[in-house]
């Protein structure tokens, strides 16, 4: 075995053979440094639009634009090894028509070099995943609650409280599945809902607030590693960065005010 074997990225393939064999894990990440620390450790990591939320502190992901999604789809490709990247289409870039869809998700994939890319919506885009999934183009849907409906939503609702709402998200995925996506992400559903669909589809299924029982989970990392005050009902804090980031943080201030830092340990050309 060479010293320098390549290591090869999970495809979407590898990923679909997990159904049913064994849970898929995912986590969000946005930067290199932050994808070069998960990559060892997940199936998949998902440039999420909830980076607008997250990085840049907008209070929904209606205003992340295709070149910042682009920015950072590249940055977590050059992170990251061997997990399947998987980029957010913003709002804006794909609901026009399958035409924009091609060539807004043709530019993430040409210029980020991650192998797949997620939508959101149900049987509204079947047509659009079908077109995009006929030229080459991957496609996760993302159904249930969709944060580019925000306004629609009256709000992040959890989904499938009423038999008609939960037979249209069912329709929805089914939609999906039929049109070409490789995978679904289940966000916001009644927890029953997101196992009837899971039984139901061929395709991986990945829960937010969704179900144990999907093939896969999917958190935002910011949330789960405690860099947040709020965490809500679906997520578990598996660290609490924030103490972590606030300890080093003041160490470092009263480092440098009681001139602790730097010492000559640090500085270039010292006198002998
Ligand atoms: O944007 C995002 O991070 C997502 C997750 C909530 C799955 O879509």
């Amino acid at each position: 075995m060479s010293q320098h074997q390549r290591i090869i990225r999970r495809s979407i393939t590898d990923i679909q053979a997990m159904k049913g064999n064994a849970p898929i894990v995912v986590l969000t990440a946005y930067t290199a440094p932050m994808a070069r620390l998960l990559d060892a450790h997940v199936d998949i990591l998902l440039i999420g639009d909830s980076l607008g939320m997250v990085l840049y502190g907008f209070d929904s992901t209606l205003p992340v634009t295709l070149e910042m999604m682009i920015a950072h789809g590249a940055a977590v490709v050059r992170g990251s090894q061997q997990s399947l990247v998987v980029c957010d289409m913003p709002f804006a870039s794909y609901q026009e028509s399958p035409g924009q869809a091609f060539r807004n998700a043709a530019r993430v994939l040409k210029e980020t070099g991650c192998g797949c890319v997620k939508i959101e919506g149900g049987r509204e885009m079947a047509e659009t995943v079908r077109f995009l999934s006929e030229r080459g183009i991957p496609v996760m849907s993302h159904v249930g609650l969709k944060p580019q409906y925000v306004h629609m939503h009256g709000g992040y609702k959890y989904q499938g409280r009423d038999e008609a709402t939960r037979a249209a998200i069912i329709n929805d995925a089914l939609a999906c599945e039929e049109a070409g996506a490789c995978m679904l992400l289940l966000e916001g559903v009644a927890e029953s809902l997101a196992a009837e669909i899971t039984q139901r589809v061929r395709i991986p299924t990945i829960g937010i607030g969704a179900s144990p029982a999907c093939d896969g989970q999917v958190l935002v990392s910011e949330d789960m590693l405690g860099l947040f005050e709020q965490t809500p009902k679906f997520v578990q804090r598996f660290a609490d960065l924030s103490a972590e980031i606030t300890r080093g943080v003041a160490a470092y201030a009263d480092a440098v005010r009681t001139r602790k830092f730097p010492t000559l340990t640090h500085c270039f050309g010292t006198r002998k």
